[in-house]
Formats: C-alpha cells, structure tokens, sequence
C-alpha cells in the first residue's frame, strides 16, 4: 500500500520526508522531546549529490530544526549523478566519525541540468544501510510515465517517498506538489495529533478523507481538483504527448548548442526538459563570460522574449532553459536561441 499527499510544493514535500525519515530513524521520544533529546544523536545527517542538490533541502532542515550542517554533499560523476561509490565511503567515514546518516536524497529531474540520479543505485545503499530513501522528482519524476524513460528510474519503486510538483511539468496552476509514501503508518507517525475535538476513535470511512495526521497543515485546499480535471481534460496519454514534446524541444535545444560554434555545451544531452549550456564566442576569459551570459539573460527577459534564467553549472554563469510548457516548440527555442547571439552582439 502507498499513501499520498497533496503539498504546497516540492519544498513542503521534501520537508515532510525528512520528518518520516527522522521518525523512522528516531530510537528516543521523539514526538515528545523532539531535538532536544539527551538521547539524541550527536549529529544526525542526510546524503545528496553535491552539484545539483536542491536549496529546498536547506530550508527542509531549517524548518526541522536539524541544520544546516546535517546535508552532507557528495561528489557527483561527470552526468551530475551523485556517485554511488563515493556515497558508501562517505558513509562509512562519517559513521566512523560518531556520525548517524538517516537518509539518502536523490533527485529525479535536477534544477540545473535535469539530471536523474541512479535511483536502483542509491535504493541499493540505503536498503542495506537501513537509510529512508527520498526521490525529489519536483521536476521530473512523472518521466517515468514514459515507457522509453522508464529505465532511468529503475529503482525509484523502492524508495520510501517520492514527491513531484503538479505545477511544474504538469503546467496545473500554483500550489501543487504531491508526496508519494510507501509507508502510510509512517506519514501518521510523523504527523498524527489527537485532540477531543478531532474523531478521537479510528473511524475508516472519516480516515479516507482526513489528512491533517499525515502531513504539516491541518486545513488544506482542493488541490486535488486541479490535477483531477487536468487528468480528466488531457488524459495520461496527453500528458505523454505534452512529456514528449518538451523533451523534444530540450533535445533540439542541445543539437543546436553542439552545432553552434559561438555556444558552448556544459552537459550531456538532455533526458528531460532542462537543458543548461552557455554563449562563448571565443577570446573572453571566465569572468567576462559569466558577465555577458548573465547580461544576454537579462535582455532575453527585459525585452520579453522569454523567460530565460541563469544558474551556475561547475561554478560558471549559464543559461538554463526549463521547457516546461507544452506549447513551445522547435521554432521558439531556435528563435530564442538567436536572440540571445543577437542581443549578445
Ligand atoms: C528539484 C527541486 N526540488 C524542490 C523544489 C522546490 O519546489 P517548490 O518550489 O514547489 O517548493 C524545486 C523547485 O524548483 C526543485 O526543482
């Protein structure tokens, strides 16, 4: 059985994993004395690829009151893919170290590059380790949808929760992310309250539609409602279709970058919709590279063309394209492409 939460978003999502993986992990009190537990493991940490870990993890543990410190990063391989090796010696040394790890993170669609972890890799290190299993799927989870992806995720089945945000790839209106559990006792472990003026006996039939003791709020819109009629509407196969499309898009996005020679690849070619490269016209040192990326990207916004952001891939000023909406095509991410030589001119 697996159980289900609507969110505000891959933020509130991720929090509440790590809450679950924290009660799991917990041998005190913890609903009673929290973090502040004599019994309390010195420095409690959790594991994830150190280039494309996403900030929402920061501000998970902010909330949990664990910190910052608790995010342990570990070397990724040349894909952005967190190495697997490299994560059992970190374990093992951090254990060593009067460490106690309690959960792997891995993503599935990363902020920068879209990269997607070896999840049957990392599902393979926290079974035998007895770590909770995280997927932050916020932007690409719902890849697996794809019969010609679905091996990129092998091994996301045997995580402990995943999440994904409806109102990214799915284009469902803010706020919208979800949390996959494969333990429903666990999401009432983490979150169950009892008051009088609460059902105080377990009543199944209220139980199917009370989710205040599975998550973080208590009164909770109809999120729901948005992703049933989208469903309703486009249909799992049409999702596919608009799936497909954006990752088309990317896909022509990195044959055009390769072929260009005032533009430079920084990644591999894409598997989802988020593709990272930079303009590099030759004879500019870094510094004056990142000042004019970031000065194209600027202009691309200003003047309306399109919502181009930057990020940082291996500490330099990149372009990163995030083709979520359906209804882009070849034709505009060629065109935005020439605008930016254009604007960068
Ligand atoms: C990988 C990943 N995780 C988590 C989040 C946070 O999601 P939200 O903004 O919905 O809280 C994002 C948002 O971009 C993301 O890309």
């Amino acid at each position: 059985e697996t159980a289900g939460l609507f969110v505000s978003g891959g933020t509130m999502a991720n929090t509440a994993a790590l809450r679950m993986a924290l009660s799991r992990t917990a041998t005190w009190d913890l609903p009673g004395e929290g973090l502040q537990s004599p019994e309390r493991p010195r420095q409690l940490t959790i594991y994830m690829a150190d280039h494309e870990w996403h900030v929402s993890f920061t501000k998970a543990v902010d909330l949990l009151g664990l910190g910052r410190n608790t995010i342990r990063l570990v070397p990724s391989r040349a894909d952005f893919t967190i190495d697997p090796v490299a994560l059992d010696a970190m374990l093992d040394a951090d254990i060593a170290a009067g460490m106690t790890p309690f959960a792997i993170v891995g993503h599935a669609g990363s902020i920068n590059v879209g990269a997607i972890d070896d999840l049957d890799a990392l599902a393979g290190v926290a079974e035998r380790r007895g770590l909770w299993l995280h997927v932050d799927g916020a932007c690409g989870a719902l890849g697996a949808m794809l019969p010609e992806l679905r091996h990129r995720y092998r091994g996301m089945e045997r995580a402990d929760s995943v999440s994904f945000d409806a109102h990214k790839w799915m284009g469902v209106p803010y706020e919208c992310g979800v949390l996959l559990s494969r333990d429903p006792a666990m999401m009432r472990r983490a979150f169950g309250v009892t008051a009088s003026y609460l059902h105080e006996q377990p009543d199944a039939e209220l139980e199917r539609y009370d989710f205040f003791d599975r998550g973080p709020q208590m009164s909770r819109g109809f999120r729901a409602l948005k992703v049933w009629m989208s469903l309703r509407h486009h249909g799992a196969e049409g999702y596919r279709g608009f799936f497909r499309q954006t990752i088309d898009c990317a896909r022509h996005l990195h044959a055009l970058v390769e072929a260009a020679p005032d533009f430079e690849v920084v990644q591999p070619e894409p598997a989802l919709y988020i593709y990272a490269f930079r303009y590099n016209p030759g004879g500019l040192d870094d510094a004056a590279l990142d000042a004019l990326n970031t000065r194209i990207a600027e202009a691309i916004r200003m003047r309306g063309v399109a919502l181009v952001m930057t990020t940082r891939v291996r500490g330099r000023v990149c372009q990163r394209f995030s083709i979520a909406n359906h209804r882009t095509t070849r034709a505009d991410v060629t065109a935005v492409l020439e605008a930016m030589r254009e604007m960068a001119t």
